[in-house]
């Protein structure tokens, strides 16, 4: 097979992270080029090696798009503060256009199809409106919540604030994304025009999380169900953003209402492994998770 140059975009954040490990294991001869904002910072947070490459790419700054040359497959993570799609998604898929790429592994959300207003809705429509084979990874919600979005207060106070009630959440472990998607794009014109949702195999609520939790590795963590008006106002008082705290709103609200998420077997088709369980993620992670 062709080595191919493979242009990952928020290569330094949770996923991109662990895709570039994974990418990197494989054996094989795709060259790995990791666009990052800062590339001296980026170089520093992975080990050395001669299939992976760093350039300077910018989202919000179109003059990096140059960083595109030469490149034959993207990975287009959305960072979690763009939500403007025309302004920074149109003329990026514009530019893959220019620079001759022709496929591009979306990281999208479980649910996408059914949820018009989030801005991967409308990412996924200009990549299939484009003309660009797509693989289209959907993951449900990361276990790593835990351990970055909601770790302050679990960190600080040993304790979980959310709106969530006893909405169930499918539990998904970004090691698992990261491994899933690292297959698909190196095997990208078997998996061409097609969604993957990359999901755990447990649907669980706050409270079963967190006393599985406290089971495994003897803690005594608490989650605490406050109504969104209340949320907002503690968070507000603790100096979130208010778009932040409307989307942790509407993350964790949301589900009260809807159906249980789908448990999805990709991730075990792709690498022939069960996904990772609570426990273990509880097991593994311990010295995060403890106050
Ligand atoms: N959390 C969940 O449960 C969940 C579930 C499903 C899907 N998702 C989706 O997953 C995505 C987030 O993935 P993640 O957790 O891996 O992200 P993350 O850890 O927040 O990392 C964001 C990455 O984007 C980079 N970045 C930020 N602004 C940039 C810019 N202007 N130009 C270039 N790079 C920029 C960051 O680089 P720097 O190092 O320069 O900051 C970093 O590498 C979101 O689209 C989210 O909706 C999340």
């Amino acid at each position: 097979m062709e080595a191919k140059k493979i242009f990952i975009t928020g290569a330094t954040g949770n996923i991109g992270k662990s895709l570039i490990k994974y990418l990197l294991e494989q054996e094989g001869t795709d060259q790995i080029i990791a666009g990052v904002r800062n590339v001296e910072r980026a170089r520093g947070q992975f080990p050395t090696h001669e299939r992976l490459t760093f350039r300077a790419f910018d989202f919000e700054d179109q003059t990096t798009f140059n960083a595109l040359k030469e490149v034959d497959r993207v990975f287009l993570l959305r960072p979690p503060h763009l939500a403007d799609v025309d302004r920074y998604f149109k003329p990026l898929i514009d530019a893959f256009q220019q620079n001759q790429i022709n496929q591009v592994a979306f990281l999208s959300v479980q649910g996408v199809e059914k949820s018009k207003v989030i801005p991967h809705h409308k990412i996924e429509k200009l990549i299939v409106e484009s003309g660009l084979e797509y693989i289209f990874v959907r993951p449900s919600y990361f276990m790593q919540n835990l351990t970055t979005t909601l770790y302050e207060e679990l960190k600080t106070h040993g304790t979980i604030t959310l709106p969530a009630g006893n909405a169930v959440f499918n539990w998904v472990d970004i090691e698992n994304i990261g491994e899933a998607s690292a297959i698909l794009l190196s095997n990208f014109e078997q998996y061409k025009n097609r969604p993957f949702e990359i999901t755990g195999g447990e649907n669980l609520s706050f409270s079963e999380v967190v006393s599985m939790i406290n089971q495994e590795i003897d803690t005594q963590l608490k989650y605490r169900s406050v109504n969104p008006f209340k949320f907002f106002l503690l968070k507000k008082q603790q100096g979130t953003a208010v778009p932040f705290i409307m989307v942790m709103i509407m993350l964790h609200f949301l589900p009260r209402f809807q159906s249980a998420p789908k448990c999805s077997d990709a991730y075990t088709l792709l690498s022939k492994k069960l996904p990772t369980t609570i426990r273990e993620f509880a097991k593994r992670e311990q010295q995060l998770l403890r106050p």
